[in-house]
């Protein structure tokens, strides 16, 4: 028997904790004979505690054979003590007619804080990865107050945009989405995000011979993807929660595979000609559990320039307006 992971996750008690805790329990996150200590941290406030008991009876209620503990708590501290991945999804959701952006400076705070305490109690070999929005500031934000970890291990989630993306080109082809491979998004989790349908393929081949309609990829698809959150929004009256957990699932999985190749949103290191800085989304490949490389050798036509360009122009916006935030 494996040593258990201790996973910790924030905003337990919450729409998307609903959807995931109970798959990371059953294994598909960390693989079927992996157990989990599940540290499940929500905000001190008396409904919020009392919602979490209740969730962590249903998951006694399963009978998880992998799930070897529960922490319950509203202490980041007791939450966060020795966890090798950290799942930050704690935070405010945007409503019908707010961008993700407008969250920053309400769900910054949070990520402030647990980067300060992540960095002095969870484990030395701790992942981090955020799902809270704006995701990719926040996963920035984070990483600023966590200075004992590298950079590398701070990941923001950009595979639920690319799992959307997957399934749009799959319908517009007509094809099972399996047959869809390498789509990968760039940039930030909003709607300036580009989903690079250039280097798709579609049953081996490239996905632009088989979909033929440019224009269809230039406009409707990528705006399909780009604001797919918001119209999720629109229709549930509410923010995506299973599809998000499923997506953070993958996320997770994925970069605990090697092999795996996905889009993640990592620290840019001024890769695809992103802002050093900034925290954007691009194609990975896992070299090893919770390691991986950026794969660098995609070429980019102009439009796809002029779409980095301008998801980029964001992300450096994004960093200014949270430039307090940064200091350590
Ligand atoms: P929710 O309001 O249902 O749940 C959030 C939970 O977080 C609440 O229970 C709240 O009490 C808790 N929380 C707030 N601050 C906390 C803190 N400091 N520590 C611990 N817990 C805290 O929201 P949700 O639908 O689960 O969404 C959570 C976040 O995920 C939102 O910001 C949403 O926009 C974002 N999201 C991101 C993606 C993505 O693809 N990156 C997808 C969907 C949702
Ligand atoms: C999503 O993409 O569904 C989430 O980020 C929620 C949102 O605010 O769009």
């Amino acid at each position: 028997m494996k040593t258990p992971i201790r996973v910790a996750v924030t905003g337990a008690a919450g729409q998307i904790g609903y959807s995931l805790l109970f798959r990371i329990a059953s294994g598909a996150m960390f693989g079927p004979d992996q157990p989990v200590i599940l540290q499940l941290i929500e905000v001190p406030v008396e409904k919020a505690m009392k919602a979490l008991e209740g969730v962590s009876m249903e998951l006694d209620d399963c009978a998880f054979p992998l799930l070897k503990g529960m922490v319950l708590t509203d202490s980041a501290n007791v939450g966060f003590k020795d966890a090798n991945w950290c799942l930050l999804v704690g935070a405010k959701p945007r409503g019908p007619g707010m961008e993700r952006a407008d969250l920053l400076k309400d769900n910054g705070k949070i990520f402030i804080a647990q980067g300060k305490v992540i960095d002095q109690v969870a484990a030395e070999n701790a992942r981090v990865a955020v799902v809270g929005n704006p995701a990719n500031t926040n996963c920035m934000i984070v990483a600023s107050q966590a200075k004992r970890l590298t950079p590398d291990r701070f990941t923001a989630m950009v595979r639920l945009d690319q799992n959307r993306a997957q399934t749009q080109l799959a319908k517009k082809a007509g094809v099972d989405l399996t047959k869809v491979k390498d789509i990968f998004i760039y940039g930030n989790h909003s709607p300036s995000m580009f989903p690079a349908f250039a280097h798709a393929k579609i049953d081996g081949r490239p996905a632009t011979q088989v979909i033929t309609d440019q224009a269809w990829l230039q406009g409707p698809f990528c705006e399909t993807v780009g604001k797919r959150g918001a119209a999720i929004i629109a229709a549930r009256g509410a923010s995506s929660a299973a599809s998000a957990a499923n997506a953070l699932v993958d996320h997770v999985r994925d970069l605990m595979t090697p092999g795996a190749i996905h889009s993640v949103a990592v620290k840019s290191n001024g890769l695809y000609g992103f802002d050093p800085e900034v925290w954007a989304g691009m194609p990975v490949r896992t070299t090893g559990p919770g390691h991986y490389e950026v794969i660098t050798n995609y070429k980019m036509d102009d439009f796809a320039k002029q779409k980095i360009a301008a998801t980029n122009k964001e992300l450096v916006e994004e960093r200014a307006f949270v430039a307090d935030m940064l200091k350590g």
